[in-house]
């Protein structure tokens, strides 16, 4: 069992990673735990403690304001005080409108989240950002409040869905090609079912991906300063292909076509190489994805482009793409959205 530890400004976030590590989250008091219905059974034979609970549905349509009144009211009727726990087991989803009940709640109460997909685990219960979609465009209403303690149960992981594990895949090939070439050895060394059936090597890329962003997000709590915005390579074309298909696609997998596509344009526009280009595709190629970055697009290329323009990173005219420089090595340029629609109607 690993325990990691990182200070921000409202305290430590205590991450505790490991085969079986659920029940140490200790026995639940004061507690209200949020959890989609798919979870049921694990949060019955899993969560000891006089705790409430609340079912919420999951997936990218409930990341909406309508789930978070759901948690809300329940927390009044509930009576809870600045003292109650707001527990969150899921995805994904399910941090996302959790960490927004939990940070408006009388203006902030305690938060702990037990991320339960590949994808959570190494980011989305990670770093504070919370939120909800609205108006079609994703993430656009949260805030920043993060789990003071995340509790990864490996195990969870044996049982995960090919498909759900493949979603998680594009955010760790992300932090191996913008940040840390150390980890891209490592991916490139081992096969993803290799990795996942050895104990040791999951909690090394765990681990890994984890210490990635909290290291940033230590730096840069609030996306003030530069430094988180690199965990954001793949995610302004990537938001803006989910975007545009409904949220029909998923978030890894749209994060990879979003990569390879902002590799393409960096290269074209002259921000990168050929070098970068050609090892971000044998990376997600060696991870079993296309490397062909079309093949992620969805239809309605203007539609691409006014998502791209209302990305959270972009001002009226320009938007900051982190373009690696050479794999591990993240550099943020700023570009012309106009260079990009022209550029997506190529495509
Ligand atoms: N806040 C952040 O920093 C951040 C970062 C990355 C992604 N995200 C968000 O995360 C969301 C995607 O999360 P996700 O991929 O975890 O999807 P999800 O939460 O929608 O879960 C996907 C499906 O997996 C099921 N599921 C959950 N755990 C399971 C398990 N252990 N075994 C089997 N099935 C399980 C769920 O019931 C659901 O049907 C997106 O909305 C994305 O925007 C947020």
């Amino acid at each position: 069992m690993l325990s990691l530890r990182y200070m921000l400004s409202r305290g430590p976030t205590e991450i505790i990673l490991g085969d079986g590590a659920l029940p140490s989250i200790g026995k639940l008091e004061d507690s209200l735990v949020v959890y989609p219905h798919s979870l049921r059974q694990l949060v019955e034979s899993g969560l000891r403690g006089n705790y409430e609970s609340l079912e919420i549905n999951d997936g990218e349509e409930s990341k909406s304001f309508d789930t978070v009144l759901k948690i809300l009211g329940r927390l009044m009727e509930g009576r809870f005080k600045r003292t109650s726990t707001l527990v969150s087991v899921g995805g994904g989803t399910v941090s996302d409108v959790a960490g927004l009940a939990a940070s408006l709640y009388l203006r902030g109460i305690p938060y702990t989240s037990v991320p339960t997909t590949l994808l959570s685990m190494v980011d989305a219960s990670l770093g504070g950002k919370n939120g909800v979609n609205f108006g079609g465009v994703k993430n656009v209403l949260g805030t920043f409040y993060g789990a003071s303690r995340i509790v990864v149960d490996t195990s969870l992981l044996r049982s995960m869905p090919h498909n759900l594990a493949n979603d998680g895949i594009g955010e760790i090939a992300k932090y191996a090609a913008i940040m840390d070439s150390e980890l891209y050895s490592f991916l490139m060394e081992n096969t993803m079912d290799g990795v996942l059936n050895d104990q040791k090597k999951t909690e090394y890329l765990l681990s890994k991906c984890i210490n990635d962003k909290m290291e940033l997000v230590s730096q840069d709590e609030f996306d003030q300063n530069g430094k988180r915005i690199i965990l954001n390579f793949g995610h302004t074309f990537g938001h803006a292909m989910e975007a545009a298909s409904g949220f029909s696609i998923g978030h890894g997998h749209a994060v990879i076509g979003g990569m390879l596509l902002e590799a393409d344009f960096a290269l074209e526009m002259g921000l990168t190489t050929k070098e970068v280009q050609k090892g971000l595709q044998e990376l997600i190629g060696h991870l079993g994805f296309s490397v062909h970055g079309k093949d992620y697009l969805p239809g309605g290329r203007a539609e691409l482009s006014e998502f791209v323009a209302s990305d959270k990173k972009s001002t009226r005219h320009t938007v900051k793409l982190p373009i690696p420089q050479s794999i591990g090595i993240p550099k943020v340029c700023e570009v012309e959205i106009s260079s990009i629609s022209d550029y997506l109607e190529r495509k």
